[in-house]
């Protein structure tokens, strides 16, 4: 099963440039989330934070009662065991070939022999399709395979905590699709705690139990993905309806000759909520919340056509019809 990770009063900086400030979630154990936010907002640099490979100025990210930011290095190696990680750029080892780099964690953590080993790597390898593969070295692959590598490669150890980043950059919409379903059935079957961060509105809108916003050095929002969905705050609206209005522009924040030229303009209404993914056996996962529960709950009207199958996703720039 999953575990809890409580992040508060985050904060961090590189010299004097601050990343975010005061950051507090909380990611319930054994849900999915997604954290979103334009380029170079600190996505990647908040888990390399979470699994403590950089520490933070102030605040804590607490993990089964301990506090990550304040452990020590062999601590923190025990701690980093409850994670599989799946970083940016699939960080393979260049010199190792696929089977190898996929075992480097069994190897490295667990007694286990080599024949466990390699029903282990099998399994994951066959999970995201990349049987027969084995044997390539990493820059033999496409950046697909390589993500999918880093995938088995993190699931390895059955972890508690499970961090993608950007897991469907580099793949196909089909691709994409299949990985979407493969996350959705990893967490209905080991229960882990899932973060994503995705540049992917449709994998935002559809997989997540919640939904994360980073955006201007800080968190605009954190919650259950109807909340975010339905919200009509702006930076969070324009985000998660990939539209052009709203504060943000090319360059971050529009200016104020920008934003002047849209005032007085009619915002594009909100698209209905889409149904969340199922897990591909229809068994519901068991943090799974019912279609609407949320918009019901919190007194919320949801976007007209929510929840029915097939409510129209946004496209580039414009509400849906
Ligand atoms: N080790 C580091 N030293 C100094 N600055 C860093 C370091 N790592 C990241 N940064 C800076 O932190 C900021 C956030 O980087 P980060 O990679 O987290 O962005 P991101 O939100 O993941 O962006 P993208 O969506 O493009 O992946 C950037 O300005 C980056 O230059
Ligand atoms: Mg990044």
């Amino acid at each position: 099963m999953g575990v809890e990770i409580a992040i508060r009063g985050l904060t961090k900086s590189f010299g004097r440039q601050v990343i975010w400030r005061d950051v507090t979630l909380t990611l319930p154990a054994g849900e999915i989330s997604v954290l979103l936010g334009p380029s170079g907002t600190g996505k990647s640099v908040l888990l390399k934070t979470l699994v403590g490979l950089l520490r933070p100025d102030s605040g804590s990210i607490t993990i089964e009662g301990r506090d990550v930011c304040r452990l020590r290095e062999r601590d923190l190696y025990e701690v980093r065991k409850l994670f599989g990680v799946l970083f940016q750029d699939g960080a393979l080892f260049g010199s190792m070939n696929l089977y190898d780099n996929v075992a480097f964690p069994l190897r490295e953590h667990t007694r286990k022999s080599e024949k466990e080993v390699r029903s282990i790597v099998m399994e994951k390898m066959d999970l995201v399709g990349l049987i027969g593969a084995e044997d390539k070295l990493p820059g033999e692959l496409s950046g697909g395979m390589r993500k999918r590598a880093g995938l088995a490669r993190a699931l390895v150890l059955d972890p508690k905590i499970i961090l993608f980043d950007e897991p469907d950059s580099g793949l196909d919409p089909v691709r994409t699709a299949f990985l979407n379903q493969l996350i959705v059935d990893l967490n209905q079957r080991i229960g882990a705690t899932i973060l994503i961060v995705t540049h992917d509105i449709n994998t935002a809108r559809t997989v997540p139990d919640n939904i994360g916003l980073l955006y201007h050095r800080h968190l605009a929002m954190f919650g259950p993905r109807e909340m975010l969905l339905s919200s009509t705050e702006p930076v969070v609206r324009q985000f998660l309806n990939a539209q052009r209005e709203g504060p943000i522009g090319m360059s971050e924040e529009k200016d104020a000759d920008e934003l002047a030229a849209e005032s007085g303009r009619e915002l594009p209404p909100l698209p209905p909520i889409p149904l969340q993914m199922l897990p591909s056996d229809g068994v519901i996962r068991t943090t799974q919340r019912e279609p609407g529960r949320w918009c019901r709950e919190n007194g919320v009207t949801p976007p007209p056509g929510s929840f029915a199958a097939g409510a129209a996703l946004p496209v580039h720039g414009a509400a849906a019809p």
